[in-house]
């Protein structure tokens, strides 16, 4: 006799009741087996976690600050800093009394809150300005200045959000495909408050002037140490981890993960002692920072970002990826053409010429695994793009994995030298910056938080409007951004590369899109404070106990229907998805 078994969302018709019975069971004890392992990562998950939500705040902050006083050159920090100060002590009285309210569900209460904070500022504004009329300072000190701020940025979004972010990522994703449980959690929070406490005297450091001043290295050289002995201990953890696992089959996503454990801690030891602790001298540190810059974003973001889409996709759809070979493929190409690529930063510049060929010759063979990866992820999402109405995780992770091809082929013709010639020391480099470290990796963290950290802390997310206003907010913000810096940032090259064009006349072209730019990030940068506001209501245990994931918006029975009958997934494929 025929029945149909439903996972994930999807059915497999024709099942033996026998097929059935032992697909249930095999599928029963392999949930269990993962709560047990989701629970043992827990902690240590959400340590680097909470740390990578706090410093994106800071970046953003930073970030917006430095893009701010390119078109407003007299805009103080203090002025943002006294804003939130007194619209904070002005409206939480009132935001006291909207909470306590019995009334109101949990989205009205955070609207009604978020308004009472912006109209306090509003009247803050009104108030400072007209009725006791005082004026701001003009001098914001050097603290403030773009070197510092803007390396400031860099600095956290490199080591503050990004690696803390792929870290927490790994923490979870590596023992639930070993099939292990994380082994010495407590060396791993040591680790997340190592980091952190080196973080934050980086900060410190830069904004008072200590910075190295070498692009993605710029810390003080009493950061490092920090740094180096907190990466050693998840790379060591990461070995033992890959010795104990149960599972024989190494999934395409711990590829990355191990191949990313394996290249960070060596890349960044080795870069801080040829850049920083005894730095090889003239042309040659260039060549040596920028071997560095571009594989962290290549050897460390890149396959986080990548391993994890993945994972995310098959899950959430509930079929395994296309095709195993493809992202062998993908994965051993990166490794082999990404390394090469790095001179690619320095075109033009003071370094043999047949170093710059050979790394243009290493973008354009990167077209091999950005289309195996994009190929791949493609034939697994097809006929599932439905799927992107409801999961706000499939959402993010899909706009990244779009991202990553797009940034990809981008970078590989930003990397011929007619091209480069033009963009160049122009913003172009900046959109295409943000459109990568954004765009792909950035939005695929988001996707895989908002599936990881409910299966952590049990505990579903607040508010599915907050999740929404969070993508729309980053996706919009990120597409102004980058469009408005590629345009300005290609005219910006050919007015530049034109003797007889007025330089000031190009300073001021680019004014309307650097306030493009700054609306686009004020845009992420809120789409950061909705994540920020909706991850602590999480942990603090807010919102309804986990009994299924949290939509955008809940399926009809008529599409739950339809879903379970256009499924083709066979028992093998379905019990394969649900690992
Ligand atoms: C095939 C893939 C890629 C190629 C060939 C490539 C190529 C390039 C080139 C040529 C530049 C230098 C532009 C200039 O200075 O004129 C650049 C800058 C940059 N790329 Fe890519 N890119 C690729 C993918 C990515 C990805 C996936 C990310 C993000 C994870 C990324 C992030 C960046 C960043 C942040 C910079 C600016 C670095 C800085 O100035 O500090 N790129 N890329
Ligand atoms: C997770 C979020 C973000 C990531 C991953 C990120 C990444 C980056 C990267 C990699 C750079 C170096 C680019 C280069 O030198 O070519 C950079 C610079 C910069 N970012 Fe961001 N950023 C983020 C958010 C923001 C936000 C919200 C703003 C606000 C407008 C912003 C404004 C800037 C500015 C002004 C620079 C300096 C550009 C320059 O050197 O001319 N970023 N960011």
């Amino acid at each position: 006799m025929a029945a149909s078994t439903v996972v994930n969302g999807l059915t497999s018709p024709n099942v033996s009741n026998a097929d059935a019975g032992a697909l249930a069971e095999e599928q029963c004890r392999a949930a269990k087996e993962r709560a047990a392992i989701d629970s043992a990562s827990r902690l240590p998950a959400l340590a680097w976690l909470a740390g990578a939500t706090f410093w994106l705040l800071w970046a953003s902050f930073f970030g917006l600050v430095t893009s701010i006083k390119m078109h407003i050159p007299w805009f103080d920090v203090r002025v943002i800093m006294e804003l939130g100060i007194i619209s904070t002590l002005l409206s939480v009285p009132l935001m006291v009394l909207i909470a306590r309210s019995k009334n109101l569900s949990l989205d009205a209460k955070i609207g009604f809150c978020t308004f009472a904070f912006v109209a306090a500022a509003a009247l803050w504004l009104v108030l400072r300005t007209w009725v006791f009329d005082i004026r701001w300072s003009e001098h914001g000190g050097a603290w403030q200045t773009f070197g510092r701020t803007r390396m400031t940025h860099l600095s956290l979004i490199g080591y503050g959000w990004g690696t803390q972010a792929g870290i927490a990522g790994i923490l979870w994703l590596v023992p639930r495909l070993s099939r292990t449980p994380l082994i010495y959690p407590n060396a791993l929070i040591a680790a997340a408050a190592i980091w952190n406490v080196g973080i934050f005297a980086g900060v410190i450091g830069i904004l008072a002037g200590l910075g190295t001043s070498v692009e993605w290295l710029d810390f003080p050289p009493f950061v490092p140490p920090f740094l180096i002995v907190s990466l050693a201990i998840v790379a060591a953890w990461g070995i033992v981890t890959f010795t104990r696992r149960q599972e024989s089959h190494v999934y395409v996503t711990l590829w990355y993960c191990f191949g990313a454990m394996f290249w960070m801690p060596w890349l960044y030891t080795v870069a801080v002692i040829i850049n920083i602790y005894s730095p090889a001298t003239g042309v040659v540190q260039s060549a040596c920072n920028w071997w560095f810059a571009h594989n962290v974003l290549g050897l460390w973001l890149t396959p986080i970002g990548v391993g994890a889409a993945y994972y995310i996709i098959p899950k959430v759809i509930g079929r395994p990826v296309y095709s195993y070979y493809l992202s062998i493929i993908g994965f051993w190409s990166l490794a082999l053409f990404y390394s090469w690529a790095g001179m690619h930063h320095l075109i033009g510049g003071p370094i043999p010429p047949w170093m710059v060929s050979a790394s243009t010759v290493g973008s354009m063979m990167m077209f091999i695994p950005v289309i195996a990866v994009g190929v791949n992820h493609h034939m697994t999402m097809l006929g599932h793009m439905g799927q992107l109405r409801y999961s706000p995780s499939l959402r993010f992770v899909v706009f990244g994995a779009i991202t990553y091809t797009a940034v990809s082929a981008q970078g590989a013709i930003e990397a011929l030298r007619e091209f480069s010639e033009v963009a160049h020391f122009t913003n172009y480099t900046v959109g295409h910056a943000h459109l990568g470290a954004y765009g792909f990796f950035t939005m695929i963290m988001f996707g895989v938080f908002y599936y990881m950290v409910p299966r952590l802390t049990g505990q579903e997310w607040a508010s599915s409007r907050l999740i929404r206003l969070h993508f729309w907010l980053c996706s919009v913000g990120i597409v102004i951004y980058f469009t408005s810096l590629s345009i300005s940032g290609w005219f910006e090259g050919r007015q530049m590369n034109n003797p007889d064009y007025p330089f000031i006349q190009k300073m001021s072209n680019e004014l309307p899109w650097l306030i493009c730019r700054s609306i686009g990030g004020a845009m992420m940068s809120l789409g950061h404070v909705a994540w920020a506001i909706l991850f602590v209501l999480n942990i603090c245990g807010v919102g309804s106990r986990r009994e299924g994931p949290t939509f955008f918006r809940e399926k009809t029975s008529a599409e739950v229907e339809a879903e379970l009958n256009g499924s083709t997934a066979t028992p093998a494929e379905v019990a394969l998805a649900s690992r």
